[in-house]
Formats: C-alpha cells, sequence, structure tokens
C-alpha cells in the first residue's frame, strides 16, 4: 500500500510524490503499462515528446478510465523546439498526442540546443547537431513564462537536467523561479550542492533513472550486491529501497517499469531509517556513476551539461557556446601571441626588426591593439561575474524596450550573444578611439637599428 505523499509546488500545485515513467516503454507495451500504473494508484505520469509514444500513453489513461483531472501529466519541451518562435507549437503537438488541452507541468527536457527542424535528432559528421545559434535557456525558458501566463495549456513550468549555475542564470534573468528540476538522482549520484541549491530556491527535484539507467552501459545501482543486502535486511525489494532513498529527502521519485509486479512494488513506499539512507549514501559514494551524460551518447551531444570531469574537453557549454567555443580559447591565443610576440619589439627589446616594422605608425598601433584587446578581455571576464552579468542583462532589456521588431527582439535576447556583443561593442570602441590616436602625428622615438 503506497503511503499516498504528497508534495506542493511553489504555486500551490500539489503533486504525487511517487510517479511513473516512460522512457524506454516501447509502443504497445507502453499503453498497458500506463493504465496497470493508473489502477494500481499512481497519479502522476511523467512523459516527453522525445519519447515518441505519448499517443499511447494517452490511450493507456483512457483504459484506465481514471478522470484526466484527477492526473498529474508531466511533459517535456524537446531540444530542436528551443527558439521562442517554436516552443508553443512543440507544446500543442505534446497536447494533441496525449489527448488533453493543458498539461500539469510542462520541463524545459535539456538545457541544449538542437537544430530545429522535424529531426528530433538531428546527427551530422556522427555527431548531434547544436544549435549554435539558438538565443540560449533565457529565452526559451522567457517563452514557457510566458504560456503558463497567458494561456491555460500549462499548470506550472520547471526544467530537466539544469545544473545551479543554468538555474542561476535563468532566475537571476527573469526572476522565475522553476517548479520542477528533474534530474537523474540516485544512490550513485549525490550532488549536495544542486540539492541544497534547490531547497533554497524551493525547487523540488524529481529523481529520474532512480534505479540507475544503464544507457551507457554503466552498471547500475540497484543491481550492486549492498543494496541488495540492505534491501533483503528489510524485506524489501532493491527497488523499494531504492525509491525509499530518494523519498526521503523530499524529491518525487518516478521509477518506469512495463511489468506488472514490479509496477505494482515500485508504487509500495516505505520509510527509510536515518541509519539505512546514510548505509546507503555510503554505497552510491563508493560507486559513482552518472548514466545520462550527453556527451557519452551514441552519437554523442558535443557538449558540457553537467561540468563533468569528462565533459571538460568538449567544445561547447550551455548558455555559454559562443564563449567558449571561441571567445575564451581564440582571445587566449590572441594574447599570448600579442605579449610574447610583438611587446617586447615596441618597447626596442629587439633592435633587428625588420625595416617596416619600425614605422612610428605601427609602434602606436600595435600597443593600441594590444591595449584593447585585453580590454576585451577584461570585458569577457567582468562580463562571466554576477555584477557583470547583471550589467549585461540590464542593457539587453533597456535594448528590448525600444526595439519593436519582434524577430531583432529573439535573435537579441541570446544570453551568450549578449555577452559576445558587449564584449565587441566595448573592443570595437576602444580600436576605435585608440586607433584614431595612431593617426596622430606622434613624436620620434628613438629606433635602436644594428649598425652594418
Ligand atoms: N528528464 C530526463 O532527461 C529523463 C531521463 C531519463 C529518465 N527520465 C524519466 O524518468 C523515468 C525513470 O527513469 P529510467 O526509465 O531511466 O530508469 P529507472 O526507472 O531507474 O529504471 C527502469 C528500468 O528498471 C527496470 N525496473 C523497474 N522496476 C524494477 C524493479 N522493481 N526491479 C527491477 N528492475 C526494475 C525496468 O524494467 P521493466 O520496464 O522491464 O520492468 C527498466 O529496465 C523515465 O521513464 C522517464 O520518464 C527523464
Amino acid at each position: 500500500m503506497s503511503l499516498g505523499r504528497i508534495i506542493t509546488l511553489n504555486n500551490g500545485l500539489k503533486v504525487p510524490q511517487i510517479g511513473f515513467g516512460t522512457w524506454q516503454a516501447a509502443p504497445g507495451e507502453v499503453e498497458k503499462a500506463v493504465a496497470t500504473a493508473l489502477k494500481v494508484g499512481y497519479r502522476h505520469i511523467d512523459c516527453a515528446l522525445v519519447y515518441e509514444n505519448q499517443n499511447e500513453v494517452a490511450d493507456g489513461i483512457a483504459e484506465s478510465g481514471v478522470p484526466r483531472e484527477e492526473i498529474i501529466l508531466v511533459s517535456k519541451l524537446w531540444n530542436n523546439s528551443h527558439r521562442p518562435e517554436l516552443v508553443e507549437a512543440d507544446l500543442d503537438l505534446t497536447l494533441s498526442q496525449l489527448q488533453t488541452k493543458y498539461l500539469d507541468v510542462y520541463l524545459i527536457h535539456w538545457p541544449v540546443p538542437f537544430k530545429p527542424g522535424k529531426d528530433l535528432q538531428p546527427v551530422a559528421d556522427g555527431k548531434k547537431v547544436i544549435d549554435t545559434e539558438a538565443p540560449g535557456i533565457v529565452a526559451t525558458w522567457k517563452e514557457l513564462i510566458r504560456i503558463s501566463k497567458e494561456t491555460d495549456k500549462v499548470r506550472a513550468i520547471g526544467v530537466s537536467n539544469f545544473s545551479k549555475s543554468a538555474l542561476e542564470k535563468i532566475i537571476d534573468a527573469t526572476g522565475v523561479v522553476p517548479a520542477m528540476n528533474q534530474i537523474e538522482c540516485h544512490p550513485s549520484l549525490i550532488q549536495p550542492e544542486l540539492f541544497e541549491f534547490c531547497k533554497e530556491k524551493g525547487i523540488k527535484i524529481t529523481a529520474y533513472s532512480p534505479l540507475g539507467n544503464n544507457i551507457t552501459g554503466k552498471p547500475r545501482i540497484i543491481d550492486s550486491p549492498e543494496v541488495k543486502e540492505i534491501a533483503k535486511r528489510l524485506g524489501k525489494e532493491p527497488a523499494q529501497v531504492l525509491i525509499a532513498w530518494g523519498a526521503k529527502q523530499g524529491f518525487f521519485v518516478i521509477p518506469k517499469s512495463v511489468t506488472e509486479s514490479r509496477i505494482k512494488s515500485n508504487f509500495d513506499d516505505f520509510e527509510l531509517s536515518d541509519a539505512d539512507f546514510e548505509e546507503i549514501n555510503k554505497v552510491g559514494r563508493a560507486t559513482r556513476s552518472r548514466a545520462n551524460a550527453p556527451c557519452e551518447y551514441n552519437p554523442p551531444w558535443a557538449i558540457n551539461v553537467f561540468d563533468e570531469p569528462y565533459e571538460q574537453s568538449q567544445p561547447l557549454k550551455v548558455w555559454r557556446t559562443l564563449l567558449t567555443a571561441f571567445g575564451s580559447h581564440v582571445l587566449t591565443i590572441i594574447i599570448f601571441l600579442y605579449l610574447v610576440l610583438f611587446l617586447p619589439w615596441f618597447r626596442g627589446y629587439i633592435p633587428n626588426y625588420p625595416r617596416w616594422q619600425q614605422s612610428r605608425r605601427l609602434r602606436v598601433l600595435v600597443p593600441v591593439l594590444t591595449v584593447t584587446i585585453l580590454l576585451g578581455w577584461t570585458c569577457y571576464v567582468v562580463s562571466l561575474s554576477h555584477s557583470g552579468k547583471r550589467a549585461i542583462q540590464a542593457a539587453k532589456d533597456a535594448f528590448h524596450a525600444v526595439a519593436d521588431d519582434n524577430s531583432a527582439k529573439t535573435k537579441l535576447s541570446g544570453e551568450g550573444m549578449g555577452v559576445m556583443r558587449a564584449m565587441a561593442g566595448t573592443t570595437a570602441l576602444y580600436t576605435l578611439t585608440l586607433g584614431v590616436l595612431g593617426f596622430i602625428p606622434y613624436p620620434d622615438v628613438p629606433v635602436r637599428v644594428k649598425k652594418a
């Protein structure tokens, strides 16, 4: 018998703590599984457009005979529809597939935009095609906020797979706190900083893959001998122990199963003692593992989403894709070249420099450009700080206030582009000013020329 615990979201919506997952539940299986789950007593169903089985989920709901109003339906915006002008159409498609007029909770599935288009999984050169031109997660989040305010299509909005920094980004920019962050969560993936941040902000965590999915072939926590041993001692199934572990922390837990006996036992939750909880934590810490790391998928997503060590080499990073790809690396190389190759010459340390470089104009322009690039770099670094980000946001908001062209607004609302523009603008200004100074006649600067 389920404990029937309910958690209240930040907008007052009441949601049952134990939900039912539907990922990797094939069409044909999922209809029966959902109907069974609803008959057993689940009233919280987790879906997503990309699971490509929402029509069958709807059939399962119809077959169960449970009225729609009694069910909390969660679904997610897919990555190929992150551009604000595509979001509502993606939601409409989900609504039609689920045969409902509204969702209870609508989440941004990943903070990663894919190339827009019909293809849910666009691939080129063996990798997922990431939309580096997309305006960014703030713009997508703003569109979800608009939809939640202006329509009756969603009762609450949230996110999924968002790190602390991605959450901070959207909250700082909009002041609107997501109701939910759905993340991979089991004893082998304990994230104290993220858990604490969500608690502090009132964001409810939904623990997905609570049994430890093995999509990337890693060992699952449910198969751990220690967890099996604890379960045996408690007279429970290992899955029940893991579900109780998530529930003890106040998380929603959404195990998936298409097996009737498991659908029933997973819903039969219980309270874990503090001592058992700590013992499971110990097992988890010793077996740390993240199943859902996009850079390890096949084909991979070449992006750093969670800042795991094995993601560091990815060329793109969430919400700063352009800056990380071009800004930091390219600017570092340019600054290095300027400092190493040109500054010594300017200071007259290299007496035999070719004649053409002894021109007065160049002797002014080189330091001018050096200073300019250093200023650009400083601007970039400042733009990453909290106050820098706020200043840029304020400038962007001011621009939005005067821009009446919708497409311009959409284009300019990308936070990555905003930072780039701030940096490029400052750099251009200094280049112009100091470049002009380079053409003002300068007093002769003595040049050391080696005598023949
Ligand atoms: N937001 C996201 O990016 C994201 C990512 C992953 C998952 N999710 C959501 O979270 C849900 C759950 O996560 P998940 O599907 O990855 O993994 P999970 O629920 O941790 O594990 C599902 C697997 O465990 C098996 N299983 C279920 N109950 C069991 C039991 N009592 N004993 C032994 N094995 C059991 C299932 O097999 P059978 O089905 O054959 O019984 C299935 O193979 C998903 O379905 C989806 O709704 C969201």
